[in-house]
């Protein structure tokens, strides 16, 4: 099959389009380096740098595909609050550009990555059957998203798949970007000789699934029938943790002793968000095969690789009052 992957130099949509090339699809991919790295670019796919806005470029690649993974986006939940104009255009406009095309081209499936800040502050764990409540512009505009893909593709007798990942982690992952990736920044920070930070109590529930769980889960969506018209939370339920937990799985794997230093909470940051993976399992056989000390092991191991590096302050902060954090008005991380 030919395959688009928006945010092909993205952790996930390089993984994604990785994995589907060395399953013989043809592969095209794309991306306009807001997020990702060159690097991570897998060889063997055709690669376009332009923006998903960009609706001409788009129609282009567009051509003979057959199916269209949409990971491009810039999914910064927390800063949206701040820069609500930037995210929400690399999320809804992104998202009307590729799904405009896509249909425009006769696509058979879409198969869009939205984020569990669909739920918003519902009672979890979160499940698939619960509206959609976000409180957040991330998470709107995710929302909005997923209502214009349902919409143009039942119009078009279009196939569509919403995959809902919840934080995933791994290689690839940019753990240079202050404003999210809550384990790679720990662990930048840390090969830094830097102490994790820690938004509020520390006490935030969530839950954290390994970019192959995550993939078992991706691949599937390309042509499994009964997944058509299916909204599916991916990744795993039995292993919540707080972010104190986090940052001192972060502190053993890494050997590190340094304190955290604690900072006022992020408005609007849900609480508690984890999934329910009863779906996934039901019908994508879903299993976690990678626990969370591996994948921070892991994550590290790619890190240290890498090699560490400083923090660049990448999107602009739209609204900075007394709301905005400090840690991005100072450039403290
Ligand atoms: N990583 C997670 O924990 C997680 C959790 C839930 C949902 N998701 C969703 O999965 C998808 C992939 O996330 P990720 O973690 O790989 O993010 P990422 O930032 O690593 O990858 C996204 C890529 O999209 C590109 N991009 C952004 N705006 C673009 C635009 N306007 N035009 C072209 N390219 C653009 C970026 O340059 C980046 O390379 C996103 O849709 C995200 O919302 C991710």
């Amino acid at each position: 099959m030919k395959i688009l992957v928006t945010g092909a130099a993205g952790f996930l949509g390089s993984h994604l389009a990785e994995k589907l090339s060395l399953l013989k699809h043809e592969i095209v991919g794309m991306d306009n380096f807001i997020g990702g790295y060159k690097d991570n670019i897998p060889k063997n796919i055709d690669f376009h740098d332009f923006d998903c806005c960009d609706l001409k470029k788009m129609n282009e690649v567009m051509r003979n595909v057959d199916v269209v993974y949409h990971c491009a986006a810039t999914a910064h939940e927390g800063l949206s609050v701040f820069s609500p104009y930037e995210i929400g255009k690399n999320n809804f406009l992104a998202s009307s550009s590729v799904f405009s095309a896509a249909i425009s081209n006769n696509v058979k499936r879409i198969i869009f990555c939205s984020s569990m800040a669909r739920y918003g502050r519902q009672q979890t764990p979160f499940n698939e059957s619960m509206p959609s409540k976000p409180v957040d512009p991330y998470g709107i505009a995710k929302v909005a998203s997923e209502d214009l893909l349902k919409t143009l593709c039942d119009l078009n007798n279009i196939e569509w798949v919403i995959a809902v990942p919840h934080n995933i982690i791994g290689s690839r992952q940019k753990y240079d970007d202050p404003f999210r990736n809550v384990v790679s920044i720990m662990i930048n920070r840390i090969l830094q000789n830097q102490a994790p930070i820690i938004y509020g109590d520390g006490e935030q529930k969530r839950c954290f699934s390994y970019i192959d769980d995550c993939l078992s889960c991706l691949i599937p969506m390309l042509d499994q029938k009964n997944l058509n018209r299916e909204i599916i939370n991916i990744g795993p339920d039995e292993e919540f943790v707080t972010i104190n937990e986090l940052s001192e799985i972060c502190a053993n794997v890494t050997g590190s002793n340094l304190t955290p230093i604690y900072k006022k909470d992020r408005p609007q940051e849900v609480k508690h968000a984890t999934c329910s993976a009863d779906k996934a399992r039901k019908l994508l056989n879903y299993k976690t095969k990678t626990d969370l000390k591996t994948g921070v092991e892991k994550t590290y191991e790619y890190i240290k690789k890498r090699g560490t590096r400083p923090f660049n302050y990448h999107i602009d902060i739209e609204i900075k009052n007394d709301l905005t954090p400090e840690t991005w008005t100072k450039k403290q991380i």
